[in-house]
């Protein structure tokens, strides 16, 4: 039996749907036996866990095979973001051990080969480090920004005809991936089992710009879209204005840094795999068109 961990998310919703397909029998863990309702009609069985309580857990991962496991995005709005994602990533961890699981696959990041200099990716890096002193094979899959994260200035440009960037330079390409491939990807580690490599990289089949981004939504809306460049050293505030706090806003500020310095990159440690999904379906689907 797999475990999916967020299964009600992006990509774990992905990972269950494709275990069930292959006729697998799967534990979709949800925050309520509601948001999971579909996953149950398609064959899982459901578990209520939540991740800040131990004994849930604990109870979640028994009689388990393995898992995918993933950190779910913590409250923005609060400090002490790297605390707060060790203080899970040691649970999950603890929890996996104690149920004697024979693989798992961590939803990591590109860039978390670095201890530091990459932001909110940091704590993927430490999470890494703790399964890998742990008895668990687990295979890393490193994703590479997901198309995803656009979604939140797109009401930008449907409104203003603006895209807000926060990469650099704006004509320069970024590794992007799909969360649809990423899901496809973890479901395919796990039906496959752990490998000697341990670490997945994955984009999607092209590498767009900030400019090429603007350009599809501005395709898709059929309406001019600019982009415009928060520039590093205002990004912290900027991004406080929208509700983060300066813990977490410093850190996505740090990981854009990174992105733009080549620093938050791959390594080539393991396969390098390519999604199929481009942006622009992607970014249709969150624009609804
Ligand atoms: N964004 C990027 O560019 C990027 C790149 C590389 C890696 N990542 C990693 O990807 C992660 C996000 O993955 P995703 O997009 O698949 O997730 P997502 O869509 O944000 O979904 C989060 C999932 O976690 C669940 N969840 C939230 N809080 C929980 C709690 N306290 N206990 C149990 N479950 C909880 C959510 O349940 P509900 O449905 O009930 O809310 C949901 O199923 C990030 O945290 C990061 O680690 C991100």
């Amino acid at each position: 039996m797999y475990v999916i961990v967020g299964a009600t998310g992006n990509t774990g919703r992905v990972v269950a749907e494709q275990l069930l397909a292959e006729g697998r029998e799967v534990r979709a863990w949800v925050r309520s036996e509601a948001r999971g309702a579909d996953l149950a009609e398609a064959g899982a069985s459901l578990a209520v866990v939540d991740v800040e309580d131990d004994a849930s857990v604990r109870a979640g991962f028994e009689g388990a095979r393995a898992a995918y496991l993933m950190l779910p995005p913590p409250d923005y709005s609060k400090d002490g973001f790297l605390a707060t994602r060790a203080r899970i990533a040691k649970r999950l961890v603890d929890g996996a051990v104690a149920a004697g699981l024979e693989h798992v696959v961590l939803l990591s990041s590109i860039g978390a080969q670095h201890p530091e200099g990459t932001g909110v990716i940091r704590s993927l890096h430490h999470t890494e480090e703790l399964l890998r002193a742990s008895a668990i094979p687990a295979t890393f899959l490193r994703p590479a920004y997901f198309v995803e994260n656009w979604g939140s200035v797109l009401p930008a440009a449907q409104g203003d005809g603006v895209l807000p960037q926060m990469l650099g330079d704006a004509t320069a390409p970024v590794p992007m991936v799909a969360t649809r491939d990423i899901g496809r990807a973890a479901a395919r580690a796990l039906l496959e089992g752990p490998s000697a490599a341990g670490v997945i990289e994955l984009e999607g089949p092209t590498r767009p710009s900030p400019v090429d981004i603007a350009a599809s939504v501005a395709s898709i809306l059929g309406r001019p879209v600019a982009p415009i460049d928060v520039p590093f050293d205002a990004q912290v505030a900027t991004l406080q204005s929208f509700g983060m706090s300066q813990d977490v806003a410093s850190l996505f500020n740090e990981m854009n840094r990174g992105i733009a310095a080549g620093h938050v990159t791959f390594d080539g440690s393991g396969t390098h795999e390519r999604g199929e999904t481009d942006a622009t379906t992607v970014l249709r689907a969150l624009l609804n068109a």
